[in-house]
């Protein structure tokens, strides 16, 4: 087997450039190996990353049987064993045919309210005047968005600690570099809660500790009534008719929490900029949510098209994970002329396909006209990855987007504190926007109240 070309370059080498420059270290191997390169070996098994389309097309509609998933320890850390993620085979399909539903439909759209409303209160905590940094906001938005999706609350002491404890938990693995050197197992010494290895299995804990309560409570009270994942997970029954272990669901709650709020936050905080960066597509964005009503139905807002075409080029720009989950061959499998040996691991390098000229001219620009003036196939535009292994938040993703910021901008005027290009930096999993990033609201908008009941 000939795997495709690709720097000899250590791993921590390698781990260096996606920390100080995710992107730009991308731009350079598309430019230097073209639409197919090998990235170093990952857990002793070569790693491929693929961007031409065709390559993308075919490992979304290859046999799932011929994949398992192959998660860096950092993953399994944090989500467990039993996570969907790490699952493969039957228990993945169906783990995936549980967790579906509840992101789609009628069901996904319940949380519509929702969402403006959480948005509206969070945001009525800022003054005019007031300079913010977006990511806290951003994520303080999500995780209670998903809280809620989960739980079905988001409030009350239980709630309110998880909350904390969550972005304390993901504060000490929020850099590669911070949760490269944590799953070192030679520096895993709990020396206190100081250390930082201590600080985070004090955390997991602590954390561990309110989830179990509330499974023990529910399964003490069961309410089939209620629509939240919880609920539905614990009403669940394999083919031989046992409901999950504890375990189990505490793996699958920190997954929906852990994958479900901070890659949509970076995507809201990245839009943000974006948007007040070109003040003219702002404007453009603002003229088409003055139209909305009292009586306008959130469905129909989260179908506007130029708010649609935003949140598609934000994600096209800032894919914000960069590239599907790994999938590791068990079988060989040839794509676009390559012949790949069982134990090869396949990623689709979202970011490289959404850099490429011939589908987007002008990739840099922000542009989200383009959107309006065609369509793009999936494996042209994979923000949420595809095929058996897809985003499950897909839908529920685009319609939170969607929905916080038309709430935001018919609320608020924002500006950028300061008005310079944004540099992408890696925090915990996904690529977002610094922690430095502010903005200052200057003012508010008429429209203020016309998405939220609070
Ligand atoms: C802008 C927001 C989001 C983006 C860009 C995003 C992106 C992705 C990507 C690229 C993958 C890997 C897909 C693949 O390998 O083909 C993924 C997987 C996953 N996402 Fe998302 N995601 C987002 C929001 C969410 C939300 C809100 C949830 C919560 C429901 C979620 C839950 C998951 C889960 C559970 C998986 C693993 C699926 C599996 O292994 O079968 N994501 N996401």
């Amino acid at each position: 087997m000939k795997l495709p070309d690709g720097p000899r370059m250590p791993i921590w080498l390698q781990t260096i450039q996606r920390i100080a420059r995710p992107f730009e270290f991308f731009d350079e191997l598309g430019k230097q190996y073209g639409d197919a390169f090998t990235l170093g070996d990952r857990n002793n098994s070569p790693t491929v990353y693929l961007s031409h389309p065709q390559a993308i097309k075919e490992i979304f509609s290859a046999d799932p049987n011929l994949f398992e998933s192959d998660h860096p320890i950092q993953a399994e850390t944090i989500v467990g064993k039993y996570s969907v993620a790490m699952a493969d085979g039957e228990v993945h399909k169906r783990q995936r045919r549980l967790l579906l539903p509840p992101f789609h439909g009628d069901r996904m759209r319940a949380y519509g309210q929702l969402i403006c409303d959480i948005t509206q209160q969070v945001m009525a905590r800022r003054t005019i005047g007031e300079t913010f940094l977006v990511r806290p906001v951003m994520e303080e938005i999500t995780l209670r968005v998903m809280l809620q999706a989960v739980f079905g609350l988001h409030q009350g002491p239980r709630y309110e600690q998880l909350r904390e404890l969550f972005g304390s938990f993901l504060e000490t693995v929020d850099s590669t570099l911070k949760a490269s050197l944590l799953f070192i197992p030679a520096l895993r010494w709990d020396l206190g809660s100081w250390s930082p290895w201590g600080k985070f299995v004090r955390l997991q804990k602590q954390i561990d500790q309110l989830l179990y309560s509330e499974i023990q409570e529910r399964r003490q009270s069961m309410d089939s009534e209620r629509t939240d994942i919880l609920t539905l997970l614990l009403m669940a029954r394999d083919e031989a008719g046992q409901p999950m272990t504890d375990v189990e669901l505490r793996d699958q709650l920190m997954t929906l929490l852990f994958a479900g709020h901070e890659t949509t936050a970076s995507a809201l905080g990245l839009a943000l900029h974006s948007l007040h960066y070109h003040p003219q597509i702002n404007s453009k964005l603002e003229s088409e949510l003055d139209t909305i009503g009292i009586d306008t139905d959130l469905s129909l807002i989260a179908k506007f098209p130029y708010l649609t075409a935003v949140c598609q080029e934000t994600l096209r720009l800032y894919p914000v994970t960069a590239h599907t989950n790994p999938r590791k061959l068990k079988a060989p499998l040839e794509i676009m002329g390559y012949q790949f040996d069982p134990g090869t691991v396949l990623i689709g390098l979202s970011y490289l396909t959404h850099q490429r000229e011939d589908l987007y001219p002008q990739p840099k620009q922000f542009n989200p006209e383009r959107f309006l003036e065609r369509q793009f196939a999936p494996y042209e535009y994979l923000p949420f990855g595809g095929g058996y292994r897809g985003c499950i938040g897909m839908a529920f993703a685009q319609f939170e987007m969607k929905l916080v910021l038309a709430t935001i901008l018919s609320g608020w005027q924002l500006a950028l504190v300061e008005q310079r290009p944004i540099k992408v930096v890696r925090h915990t999993a996904t690529y977002a926007p610094p922690s430095s990033l502010r903005m200052v609201v200057t003012g508010q908008r008429q429209s203020q109240k016309v998405l939220s009941t609070v």
